[in-house]
């Protein structure tokens, strides 16, 4: 349980934690302004936003708000915030120790999005590097494209001062990928169709078997912020889907997929499985149907409902012909509404003035993705 969150605690840590190099160490920290009509600033997240803190006091949400409210740039504050997650190796669905691809190579996607700059920035199968979201952030600050891969996103992010590492695998992540490999490929080879299937067959049953965290086969964090003035910013980061085929993307890294930001209307983002969402670019499609006038709730809502209609596939169907995976969305309104949705119940965190905290979605489905 987290103990109750005491807001001046909370800046004092800011200012002395993990963002104390990103901020001026003299500066006290500041009481917000009183606004009278304004956009609330709030930060929303995945549910990892909220547990792991790699060894410092503050959560990613904790941290990217208290940037936020000394009145950083909202997307370095996010940026900042993820960065917690990717560097902890105890989340293996981020970052370093992200659980890898079938060769057991960690591959990773991550984009963002600056509102009130309108740009963007984005790398996939990025090898190396424990923080593709800096590369990504690089990516949008200093070229004029929105998405690099592979070598060449790793050849960028040497020359732009990264440290370029061998192998991003823990022994966590390592040992996760021979055991897969162990119930994947007993006799060596499987034909290629048959293999994508046995595959996530022994995902789940690595999930049922307590080794891996049922959220963490697509595991990814989303973070999205908006300030009192009323900036929007996001980021998306993964290690994708574990032990995908080399090269395969998922939504994170694809602007309308993984994330999408409208200064005007708010953001959206999400986790669960890339393919489920990169089919209707739900991120996207929720910004949309708010600017149309839908509540974020709402909004995302009639996203799964889509996700739902456009999942046929025997394969991706559970006993109950409902989706067999879970997609999951994180929603800001410009005016600082947040909203957790997911197809089955999860969770997400948030953080404002009363401090970060960790809420249910809500489900659009009842149950579980897996049948028993
Ligand atoms: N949503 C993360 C992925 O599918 O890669």
């Amino acid at each position: 349980m987290r103990t109750p969150f005491d807001r001046r605690d909370f800046l004092t840590a800011a200012a002395a934690g993990l963002g104390a190099a990103a901020l001026p160490a003299a500066q006290p920290a500041q009481a917000p302004a009183v606004r009278r009509g304004g956009p609330s600033p709030v930060v929303i997240a995945s549910a990892n936003g909220n547990r792991f803190t790699h060894g410092g006091s503050l959560t990613c949400v904790a941290q990217a708000f208290a940037l936020m409210e000394k009145g950083g740039d909202v997307l370095e504050a996010l940026v900042a915030g993820v960065n917690i997650v990717e560097l902890d190796p105890l989340d293996d669905s981020v970052g370093y120790g992200g659980l890898p691809n079938a060769e057991g190579v960690v591959q990773l996607d991550s984009c963002c999005m600056h509102g009130p700059l309108k740009r963007a920035g984005g790398v996939a199968c990025l090898e190396g590097i424990r923080t593709p979201s800096r590369v990504a952030q690089a990516v949008m600050q200093h070229t004029d494209h929105h998405l690099l891969v592979g070598r060449d996103a790793q050849a960028f992010a040497r020359q732009m001062g990264f440290t370029v590492e061998a192998d991003l695998n823990t022994e966590h992540s390592r040992s996760r990928w021979r055991e897969w490999k162990r119930r994947v490929d007993p006799e060596h080879w499987l034909d290629p169709a048959k293999r994508s299937a046995a595959s996530l067959a022994a995902g789940l049953s690595m999930v049922r078997d307590g080794l891996l965290d049922g959220e963490h086969l697509y595991g990814t964090i989303n973070c999205n912020g908006v300030n009192a003035k009323g900036e929007v910013c996001g980021v998306t980061t993964t290690s994708g889907l574990a032990w995908k085929i080399p090269g395969r993307v998922g939504d994170s890294p694809i602007l309308g997929a993984g994330l999408y930001v409208d200064n005007a209307v708010g953001a959206a983002g999400s986790t669960g499985r890339g393919e489920a969402n990169l089919y209707g670019l739900s991120s996207f499609l929720i910004v949309e149907l708010m600017r149309r006038g839908l509540r974020p709730k709402d909004a995302g809502m009639e996203a799964l409902r889509r996700i739902k209609a456009n999942t046929v596939e025997k394969r991706l169907l559970n006993r109950r012909g409902l989706p067999n995976f879970n997609v999951a969305f994180y929603i800001l309104g410009a005016q600082g509404e947040p909203a957790g949705v997911s197809l089955y119940g999860s969770r997400y965190a948030v953080c404002d003035a009363q401090g970060p905290r960790t809420l249910p979605t809500e489900a659009l489905l009842e149950g579980k993705a897996l049948d028993d």
